[in-house]
Formats: structure tokens, C-alpha cells, sequence
């Protein structure tokens, strides 16, 4: 199901800007109308200015005027699969009902399948503010 975007991620992470943390992530996504989208972490000498691969995907995702996620892939050279940071919960909860896969992967191969609301229970949303 995800083999397109496990592969799109692989390669996308081959362009991580990550000379800090040597630490190079890729991310994939899919949306619902079928596109994809890619993104790898840009790190930056003043550190808090870097973004993750989940952000970078996202961004390009809403710069082509796309929306909704259907499918996430994220990769990273780890033992164990990668865990998508919390601010990038919160980015993937802005797109992606609760019910959308998120899988988190190592180069090796392993893979842990969860959801965007296993990911952030509770999670802010807009809906908080419609009063
Ligand atoms: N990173 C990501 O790009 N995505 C994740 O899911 C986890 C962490 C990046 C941020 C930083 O460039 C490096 O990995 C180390 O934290």
C-alpha cells in the first residue's frame, strides 16, 4: 500500500540538509485526491530555525493547494521507527482526519503502522474555537 511511499521518502532523504545532527529523515505523503508530496529536515546553524521532514512535506503539500492527507510515510536511519516530533503531530493533525495511517519506518526496513490520532490524543483543533 505505502511501497510508493516508502520509496519517494527513501530518496527524498537522501537530500536532508542535516550536518548538526547528522540524523537525515525523508517524508512522504499522499492526499486525498492522489498526489504526493515529499520533504526531508533542514537543519540550520541557529538551530531552532531548522524544520523536520514532516513540515517540509506538508509545506509543499499546501503550496500546490492540496489539503488533506490520506497517507504518511516517514524515515530515518534509526534502531528503532522513526517517532514523528510533537510539533509535527500537531502539523499532521492540522490535515489529516484522526483515522489517517502514519507509518514510521527505518532504513532497515521495519515499519510501525499507527494513526494521526494514536499519534496526538486530544489533539488542538479548530473545532476549539467555534464559539
Ligand atoms: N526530525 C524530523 O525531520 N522528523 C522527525 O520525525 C523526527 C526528527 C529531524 C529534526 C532534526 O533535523 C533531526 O531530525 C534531529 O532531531
Amino acid at each position: 500500500m505505502a511501497t510508493d511511499l516508502r520509496q519517494a521518502a527513501t530518496i527524498v532523504r537522501e537530500n536532508a540538509h542535516a550536518p548538526y545532527s547528522k540524523f537525515h529523515v525523508g517524508a512522504a505523503l499522499r492526499t486525498r485526491d492522489g498526489q504526493m508530496f515529499v520533504g526531508c529536515n533542514v537543519e540550520n546553524a541557529a538551530y531552532p530555525e531548522g524544520t523536520c521532514a514532516e513540515a517540509g512535506a506538508i509545506a509543499a503539500m499546501v503550496a500546490a493547494g492540496a489539503r488533506e492527507l490520506a497517507e504518511v510515510y516517514v524515515i530515518a536511519d534509526s534502531d528503532m521507527p522513526v517517532a514523528p516530533c510533537g510539533g509535527c503531530r500537531q502539523k499532521l493533525a492540522e490535515f489529516g482526519a484522526g483515522d489517517v495511517p502514519v507509518t514510521m519506518a527505518t532504513v532497515e526496513g521495519t515499519e510501525q503502522l499507527t494513526t494521526i490520532a494514536e499519534l496526538l490524543p486530544g489533539a488542538f483543533d479548530a473545532g476549539f474555537m467555534e464559539r
